[in-house]
């Protein structure tokens, strides 16, 4: 169900899930009533989550950095500040996150569009994001995690909360420190492979 959400998500071809699978949606391998819903709620602003834990690949345990893209995530309360991230339960960061407690929310320019589609297309399981789009890595300083090195802004959040959600989770960060760099034009999700930016910032 997830693999196949997330082709809906990004379009026809899309790999999810720790093996990668690539998935060819056909008209009678999807619900149609599921695009429908999903270009309701679009567009959507576009993040960059990253995660860091020890992880075991392939038998050998090592210290991944990761990076996912999401459009499914908001702010959920002002005192304390919360953000919630909606993270399918196949997805390689879920793990990740569930492992650390931890998550960084980078919120990324527009002109990032193309790494910012890499991160959403490949498993950091087979893969390390910040090699693969060449993105600065940077260190938060409140969480033992890595993030976006140069992002308009970002929030990083310890995890105080995971609400089964269907074939995701919603994992509530509560927001420990935060910076908000610049102001850019932000990228949206239309719906599968199409974007949209704003006229300013
Ligand atoms: C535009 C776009 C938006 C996405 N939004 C989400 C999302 O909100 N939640 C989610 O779990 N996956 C989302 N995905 C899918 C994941 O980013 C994708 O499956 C990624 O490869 C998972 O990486 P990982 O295996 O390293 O965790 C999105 C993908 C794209 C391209």
């Amino acid at each position: 169900m997830s693999s196949v959400l997330c082709a809906v998500r990004f379009g026809l071809v899309h790999g999810s899930g720790p093996s990668q699978r690539k998935l060819i949606i056909s008209p009678s391998t999807i619900d149609f009533h599921m695009i429908d819903i999903i270009g309701l709620v679009e567009p959507r602003q576009v993040i960059l989550v990253s995660v860091s834990a020890v992880m075991e690949v392939m038998g050998k345990k090592a210290r991944k950095d990761n990076l996912i893209t999401v459009d499914w995530h908001m702010p959920c309360s002002y005192k304390p500040f919360l953000y919630a991230i909606s993270i399918g339960k196949l997805e390689f960061s879920h793990q990740m996150i569930l492992k650390s407690g931890v998550f960084c929310v980078n919120f990324m320019a527009a002109s990032s569009e193309a790494e910012i589609i890499k991160c959403g297309t490949v498993s950091g399981q087979v893969k390390d994001k910040f090699k693969e789009t060449g993105l600065a890595k940077g260190y938060c300083e409140k969480i033992d995690c890595a993030r976006v090195a140069d992002p308009i802004g970002f929030l990083e959040c310890e995890l105080i909360d995971s609400i089964d959600s269907g074939d995701h989770t919603i994992f509530v960060g509560k927001v420990v420190n935060y910076h908000l760099a610049k102001k850019e034009k932000r990228l949206f999700h239309l719906d599968g492979r199409h974007f949209t930016t704003t006229e300013e910032y």
